[in-house]
């Protein structure tokens, strides 16, 4: 089996393999595939059981997807004035086979929303990796069209739901580098004086 759909693949052989492509080859995605992914995204922690994600899932065609593409030609349309940049904004979110509205929604109190976010925001995150494991590329996309109003709405969101991001999945027509600093550049450690001797 290619590394490339790999459903046995290791949890680190996900994390490096991971990268967001945003340009998809013109091949279908099944349906099987997200729903695995939407399976793995909700056993992420969550503080005091909220099960705060909810997701609305758009498969390529259907009306919802153009409505949505709609909204992100409006966005970029106020905001530039530049009807080919409208078009690009448009396009970027009716090409995918897959995209993926994630929302968090709020908890009691301030710290149980983070909290609730944070949580989300996991789920996103395992999407991406069972998405790397099955050959998929998933793009966050936090752009013009999750700020819109009208979104809410259209979609069918609770008004105080919070956009967590969209996500646009295909298979990958490109493989961008990238790049991080070494962690030891962010990291303190406080060891045992015993380790301090032997690092
Ligand atoms: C919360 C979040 C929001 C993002 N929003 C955007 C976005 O709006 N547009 C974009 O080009 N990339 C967006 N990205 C993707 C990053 O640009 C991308 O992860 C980064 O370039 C590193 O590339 P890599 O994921 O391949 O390592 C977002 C990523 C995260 C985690």
């Amino acid at each position: 089996m290619p590394v490339s759909y790999n459903r046995e693949m290791s949890v680190y052989h996900a994390i490096y393999q991971r990268r967001t492509a945003w340009k998809f080859k013109d091949e279908p995605v099944s349906r099987s595939a997200i729903e695995r992914m939407l399976d793995a995204a909700v056993w992420v922690p969550n503080h005091r059981m909220t099960e705060p994600w909810r997701f609305f899932v758009s498969e390529k065609g259907s009306e919802m997807r153009l409505n949505i593409g709609k909204l992100a030609y409006d966005t970029t349309f106020e905001r530039t004035g530049d009807e080919k940049r409208s078009i690009n904004s448009y396009e970027k979110i009716i090409g995918p086979p897959y995209l993926i509205c994630l929302y968090a929604i709020p908890g009691e109190d301030e710290v149980s929303t983070q909290e609730n976010y944070a949580s989300v925001c996991c789920a996103g995150q395992n999407i991406s990796l069972a998405g790397t494991a099955e050959g998929l590329s998933v793009a966050w996309d936090t752009g013009g069209a999750c700020r819109n109003p009208n979104l809410k709405q259209v979609l069918g969101a609770d008004e105080d739901w919070i956009m967590v991001t969209m996500l646009l999945i295909g298979v990958p027509g490109e493989r961008p580098s990238s790049r991080r600093n070494p962690v030891s550049k962010w990291v303190e450690w406080s060891a045992l004086e015993s380790e301090k001797l032997t690092m």
